[in-house]
């Protein structure tokens, strides 16, 4: 097991690569299955979901080879199972794209229920099930297995109006319309700059989706998709726990290979909080010098404020002078990461979907435990702004979506470090007992 020490108070200077995106290139790779010939997809960030995907495809018999550390190419023509590995796909919550890849295909699915971040009393999927249904699938569940069948092997386009915006089910419907029969409109479509990503990727491999990035997407089915390159956007959200990160702890730094107009919803907020933001053509330059100011957020599926940036905003805003709400709009739960924060002298209360944070002069260093991805990152965030020295569990969470952050939070002079620990010895552990 591995943990990440911390000892917290430097102020962060210097540059910071951001990586690919990781939401959409979980949304990609899938993608790759339903494409005749190699597929060259460039900008891959190296993180634990990526390299699990690539070894699900594998094992369902697709070519997967490393050209360098961020690109691959993947070739799943000689893919002929509908059938995908059960222990790795439980472990990424994305693993469920392969519905719609699969149905896509081959007419088929069994895929395992997805795994993922722990947050959310349920994470349910009925939007997905809606989509695939109109589209003239038959689904499914037991023993943990979901299983699709197209009538008559194959799906059929369809007007679609999702009941809640939602990612995934826009994600998995657009997979299985591309190469249905005939023409589909998905309407209360979700609009993340990953969606608009995965119909760029599909469009350049011959696919016909217009509207993506809009709340109407339709789609023009065809008859098949042939190789070609394609290359991820940069992920906002790592962007944007940079942005947060150099607030908390103060500094100036410029975060490059970012798409200023995908991060205009953070930036907004943190310049509402004192920070100073400078806009370039593909970086920002973030700067801190004064005490942070207190603000109000509520996150909303894009262009609002995103939910997957909630938890580190409110690590920073315990530092805020005066009393902040943070009310979480789509999630029925994301708040698993107070109690930490209050191990660290936040001051925090939750009531419903809103946490109530009233300032606080300084942070102490404490053990911590991160319980998902963001939490982890959140966590970080707090520990690098804290006096004193923390250490923080469940980085595996981390490493699911952050590529090499103790690399680039060393590089902007941050104290981190990772240690290795017996699984006994581990704060988790022995809360448990
Ligand atoms: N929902 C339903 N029914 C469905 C699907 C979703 O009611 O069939 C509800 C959910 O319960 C939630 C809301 O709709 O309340 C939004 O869920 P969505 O489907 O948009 O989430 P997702 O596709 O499962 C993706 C990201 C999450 C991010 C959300 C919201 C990926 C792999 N995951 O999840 O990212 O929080 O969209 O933006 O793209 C993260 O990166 O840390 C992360 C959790």
């Amino acid at each position: 097991m591995t943990k990440y020490i911390i000892n917290g108070s430097n102020p962060l200077h210097g540059e910071v690569e951001i990586s690919g995106g990781k939401n959409a290139a979980v949304a990609i790779i899938p993608a790759a299955l339903m494409v005749d010939g190699v597929c060259r997809i460039e900008n891959l960030p190296q993180i634990s979901d990526v390299t699990t995907f690539l070894n699900i495809l594998k094992q369902m018999g697709a070519s997967i080879k490393m050209v360098n550390k961020r690109t691959v190419d993947i070739d799943c023509s000689n893919v002929g199972t509908t059938q995908a590995t059960f222990g790795l796909m439980r472990r990424i919550r994305a693993s469920y794209y392969l519905i719609g890849a699969l149905l896509a295909r081959f007419g088929s699915a069994d895929v395992a229920m997805p795994g993922g971040c722990n947050f959310g009393s349920v994470r349910p999927i009925d939007q997905h099930v809606k989509g695939f249904t109109a589209l003239g699938a038959t689904i499914s569940v037991s023993n943990g297995i979901l299983n699709a069948e197209a009538a008559n092997g194959k799906l059929r386009g369809a007007s679609i109006f999702l009941d809640v915006v939602s990612v995934g089910a826009t994600i998995n419907v657009m997979l299985g319309a591309t190469l249905a029969e005939g023409n589909t409109v998905i309407e209360n479509a979700a609009r993340e700059p990953h969606i608009v990503d995965l119909a760029n990727f599909l469009n350049s491999m011959g696919a016909d989706i217009r509207g993506a990035g809009t709340n109407v997407i339709k789609i023009r089915g065809v008859e098949r998709l042939k190789g070609g390159f394609y290359s991820i956007i940069p992920d906002q959200i790592e962007a944007g726990t940079y942005m947060a990160a150099v607030a908390g702890a103060g500094g100036r730094v410029v975060i490059k290979d970012v798409i200023p107009k995908h991060l205009e919803c953070i930036y907004g907020k943190l310049r509402e909080m004192g920070v100073t933001i400078l806009e370039l053509e593909d970086s920002i330059v973030v700067q801190r010098m004064n005490p942070l100011i207190r603000t109000h957020i509520k996150t909303m599926p894009y262009p609002g404020f995103p939910t997957d940036m909630q938890p580190q905003l409110s690590a920073i805003l315990s530092l805020a002078e005066g009393t902040s709400t943070v009310t979480e709009g789509v999630w029925d739960n994301r708040f698993g990461y107070v109690d930490e924060l209050c191990k660290m002298g936040a001051n925090i209360r939750v009531i419903g979907r809103t946490a109530i944070i009233e300032g606080t002069q300084y942070l102490t260093g404490a053990p911590l435990v991160a319980g998902d991805l963001r939490a982890g990152a959140a966590l970080v965030i707090a520990a690098l702004c804290a006096k004193g020295q923390s250490e923080i569990e469940g980085v595996s969470y981390i490493e699911r979506g952050y590529e090499k952050m103790i690399n680039k939070l060393s590089a902007l002079g941050a104290d981190i470090k990772t240690a290795y620990m017996p699984e006994e010895a581990s704060f988790s552990a022995r809360e448990v007992v």
